[in-house]
């Protein structure tokens, strides 16, 4: 059974409320939970009318819970990395370097609190850590944060140290730009390797999932529908959605009735997206979710845990096709014009809206190029031809 339970969704939609619940639940399970809020606006204090704050906070037997601060995670846990990365992506100037794809990195600090998240696990203290993320946006710069920086590290830093020696006084001369010294250095070898060990551990579908909270509403859907994109083109591990705030089947009078029947065309439609993920109703209860008696209440709406279960569905799949290679990415309701493709060396960056993300591709495909994309069944196709020169 997996440790990390992530909760994201739009704003609003009661992804604190659910991820309180469920810890609550476990907690009364007598399993060792940790709540974790990485949102900025922090509200799982007020769900439970207690002061939360950014170190662990007993709130009942067998549940903890912390607000998490970026900036005091990097001032008091990972100082050092927070330095180096700081030093290293100030770099600029270098050739052979894709920099219009990575130059920038959103919300860097946020990698502070996987770190921590990671930590927690790593600790063994806990059966359960659910983890209450900031609204879709900020999750997905969150979540894309480890492949993005460790492919920048790599790019700078392929050969490590010797690379640093050699270059340094040129790099100094040529680009006015000061290369990390070998101290530094070490410590962004060991962070490339923590990097690369946090990507592995997020996508592991044994260790991490992540859970989607949305409502039966238009443009609801529509977010959670990009947010589910999103997620399988980062290669997680989505096992359940909550159908939030669903009105009661006996509705008395025409508003509500009205309302319910909307409700009802939303429900449809996210059987129709979700349609191999386990998806959870929860009733729209009178009243806010507050203090443990309210939580409470929406804990035993919860369904049993056995009912989650993360689609079986292959991320990225390699094909032969005759002379031709392919292969297809999951990537449910994308649409043609949303998505654009592009082979650089051995990367293959695809590219949904603002949504970029980077596959490395195997060395034999240095000298293909792409012939076709297209896509069907809820898959992006990429086919690759070797170059006839
Ligand atoms: N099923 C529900 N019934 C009634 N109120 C709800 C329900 N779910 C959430 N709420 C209320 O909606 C508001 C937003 O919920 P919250 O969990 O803070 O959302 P989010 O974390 O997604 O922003 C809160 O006031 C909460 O008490
Ligand atoms: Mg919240």
């Amino acid at each position: 059974m997996c440790n990390i339970l992530i909760f994201t969704g739009k704003g609003g939609v009661g992804k604190s409320s659910i991820a309180a619940a469920a810890a609550v639940r476990f907690a009364a399970e007598g399993r060792e939970t940790v709540l974790v809020s990485t949102d900025m606006a922090h509200n799982i204090g007020d769900i439970f009318e207690r002061d939360i704050g950014s170190r662990e906070m007993q709130l009942m037997p067998h549940l903890s819970a912390l607000e998490l601060d970026p900036d005091s995670l990097i001032r008091e846990e990972f100082p050092q990395a927070a330095q180096a990365i700081r030093d290293l992506t100030g770099l600029s100037g270098f050739d052979n370097v894709d920099f219009e794809q990575h130059a920038y990195l959103p919300g860097f600090e946020n990698l502070f609190s996987l770190l921590k998240i990671e930590s927690l696990h790593l600790s063994g203290k806990y059966d359960k850590i659910i983890v209450d993320c900031a609204p879709t946006a900020e999750t997905l710069s969150l979540l894309k944060l480890p492949e993005l920086l460790s492919w920048y590290l790599e790019k700078f830093f392929p050969v490590g140290r010797t690379l640093v020696r050699v270059l340094s006084p040129m790099a100094k001369h040529r680009y006015q730009v000061t290369l990390p010294d070998r101290k530094a250095m070490d410590e962004i070898e060991r962070i490339l390797a923590h990097l690369i060990r946090l990507q592995i551990m997020l996508k592991d579908a044994d260790i991490c999932r992540v859970r989607i909270v949305c409502i039966p509403e238009k443009m609801v859907l529509e977010e959670t529908k990009r947010t589910y994109m999103y997620l399988k083109l980062y290669g997680y591990h989505v096992d359940g959605l909550f159908i939030n705030r669903v009105l009661p089947d006996e509705a008395d009078n025409p508003f509500m009735a009205g309302w319910k029947k909307i409700q009802e065309i939303y429900i449809e439609a996210y059987g129709q997206v979700f349609a191999d993920i386990y998806q959870a109703r929860l009733p729209w209860f009178p009243r806010d979710i507050r203090g443990v008696e309210g939580i409470a209440g929406l804990s035993s709406c919860l369904p049993e845990e056995s009912a989650f279960r993360p689609a079986q569905d292959d991320q990225e799949v390699w094909e032969m096709d005759g002379e031709a290679v392919r292969l297809s990415v999951l990537l449910p309701g994308a649409e043609e014009a949303d998505v654009s493709i592009r082979k650089s060396e051995l990367d293959l960056f695809i590219t949904v809206n603002d949504f970029r993300r980077c596959i490395p591709l195997p060395n034999t495909l240095r000298h293909y190029h792409i012939e076709d994309t297209w896509l069907k069944d809820d898959k992006l196709y990429v086919s690759f031809r070797k170059i006839v020169s």
